[in-house]
C-alpha cells in the first residue's frame, strides 16, 4: 500500500503566476501557435559574445567541475573592479559570492541573518518570489503597500510605520523595482538605508536591474552603508537568465556563515556560468546596444498601453516592465490574462502575482523582447479589443 504523501506546511506557497503563464505559452508554442510574450522578465537578446565563447572553450576543454563555495577568484575580482569603477566603492573580493542566480542569494541572505518567525518587510507591489521564499523558510513576509503618494515605492515613513506596528527584522528592497520599474532617487534611497540602520532593521538590497535605468542613475546601497547585503545577477543587464548565475556582497561578519550555507545548500554556482559571467564584463558595448532597444520599447509601451484603455502606468524609471491599471478593461486580471492568451496569443502577467490585495485590477507587461514582436503584440491587442 503506497504511503500517503502530504506536503509540508511551509511548502504551501503560492505559485509564481508569471512562470505558470510561461508554461502555458510554451505549451501553445509547441502546438504551433505563434505567441508574443510580454509575460516574463527575460531579455530577448543572447548573452555577450565573449561570454558564450568562454563557455564554449570550457566545454571543449572537458573540465567543468565544482569550484570553491564563494566562486572562482577571477570572477570575484572582476565584480570587485565593477564596484570600484561604477560606484567608487572598494570591496574586498572575499566579501563576494557567486550564486546560482540572485534567487539563491535570497535564500543565503535570509538564512544567514534570520531565524524562524523573523519578520521581513517587502514592498507591494513587488517581486512575488520574495514573499514565497520568506514563507517557505518559515519566516514572515510583511508587505508594505506602496501608493501614488509614495510614488509607488518604499520610503522611510512607510518603513517606520510598519516597524511601529510590529517590529521588523529585515527589509528587502529592489531599486528599480519589479513589477513597475519604479526607483527611489539617490538621496531618498540613502534616507531609507539610514532609517533601516537606525531602527536596527537589516537591509537586503536587490540591485538586479542596475544598468537598466532611464530617468535617473542608480546607486548601490554600499555607497551609503557598510552592512547591507547586496544581491545582484547576470540575468537581466547581461541577458543570462538561463545560465543561473548571480552574486552577493555580504558584510565581513557573515562571510564564513554564507560560506558554510553555500557549501551545504548549493556547493557552488555552476563553474561554466561563472567563467562565462567573468567574460561578460567585456561585453558592455553589446549590452548597451541591447539596453537601447529597451529605451525604444519603453517609449512604445508608454504610447500604446493608454490607447488600450490602461491607466495609472506606474513610473518606469528602470527595469523592463510597465505595470498598469487594467480595470477599465476588466476587473479580473487573471481572467483577462487567460482571455488574451487564448484569443490573441499574447502572454501577459496578471497583477495578482505582485500584489495579493490590489492585483486583480493590474497587469504587468514586460518589454524585454524584440521591438517588432512587441509592436505585433499591440496590433493584436488593438484588434481584439475593437472586436470585444
Ligand atoms: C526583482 C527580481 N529579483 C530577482 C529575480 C530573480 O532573478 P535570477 O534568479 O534570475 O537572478 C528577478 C527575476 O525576475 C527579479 O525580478
Amino acid at each position: 500500500m503506497p504511503q500517503q504523501i502530504s506536503p509540508s506546511l511551509r511548502s504551501n506557497i503560492d505559485s509564481f503566476i508569471a512562470m505558470d503563464v510561461v508554461a502555458r505559452a510554451e505549451q501553445l508554442s509547441r502546438q504551433g501557435e505563434d505567441i508574443v510574450s510580454m509575460a516574463v522578465g527575460q531579455p530577448g537578446a543572447p548573452a555577450p559574445r565573449g561570454a558564450r565563447d568562454a563557455a564554449m572553450r570550457q566545454i571543449e576543454s572537458g573540465s567543468i567541475g565544482y569550484t570553491s563555495a564563494p566562486g572562482i577568484e577571477g570572477l570575484r575580482t572582476c565584480i570587485a573592479s565593477h564596484y570600484s569603477e561604477k560606484y567608487q566603492v572598494e570591496i574586498n573580493p572575499q566579501r563576494i559570492f557567486a550564486t546560482t542566480g540572485s534567487s539563491a542569494g535570497f535564500i543565503l541572505a535570509f538564512l544567514s541573518m534570520f531565524d524562524e518567525g523573523a519578520r521581513i518587510a517587502i514592498p507591494s507591489p513587488g517581486y512575488p518570489a520574495y514573499r514565497n521564499i520568506i514563507r517557505a523558510l518559515s519566516m514572515v513576509p510583511v508587505e508594505i503597500e506602496t501608493n501614488p503618494q509614495s510614488r509607488w515605492t518604499l520610503n522611510p515613513q512607510l518603513l517606520e510605520q510598519a516597524h511601529e506596528k510590529e517590529n521588523l527584522d529585515g527589509v528587502l528592497f529592489a531599486n528599480p523595482n519589479n513589477p513597475n520599474g519604479t526607483m527611489l532617487e539617490r538621496e531618498s534611497f540613502a534616507a531609507l538605508l539610514k532609517c533601516a540602520e537606525a531602527l536596527g532593521i537589516r537591509f537586503i538590497s536587490d540591485e538586479i536591474y542596475h544598468g537598466l535605468t532611464y530617468t535617473m542613475k542608480e546607486a548601490c546601497a554600499l555607497e551609503f552603508v557598510d552592512d547591507a547585503i547586496i544581491i545582484n545577477s547576470f540575468s537581466k543587464y547581461y541577458c543570462m537568465t538561463g545560465w543561473r548565475i548571480g552574486w552577493m556582497i555580504v558584510p565581513d561578519a557573515i562571510i564564513r556563515t554564507i560560506d558554510r550555507l553555500q557549501q551545504n545548500l548549493f556547493i557552488c554556482a555552476p563553474e561554466i556560468s561563472q567563467i562565462a559571467a567573468q567574460a561578460a564584463f567585456d561585453g558592455i558595448e553589446e549590452m548597451e546596444a541591447v539596453r537601447q532597444t529597451y529605451v525604444d520599447n519603453r517609449q512604445l509601451f508608454l504610447e500604446r498601453l493608454p490607447k488600450l484603455g490602461i491607466t495609472e502606468i506606474q513610473p518606469i524609471d528602470g527595469a523592463f516592465y510597465a505595470y498598469g491599471n487594467t480595470s477599465p478593461v476588466s476587473d479580473n486580471s487573471m481572467e483577462l490574462a487567460n482571455e488574451i492568451l487564448d484569443q490573441c496569443r499574447v502572454a501577459i502577467t496578471p497583477g495578482l502575482d505582485f500584489d495579493l490585495k490590489r492585483g486583480e485590477s493590474w497587469m504587468r507587461f514586460s518589454f524585454a523582447g524584440d521591438h517588432q514582436r512587441m509592436n505585433e503584440g499591440f496590433d493584436r491587442l488593438d484588434h481584439w479589443l475593437a472586436r470585444r
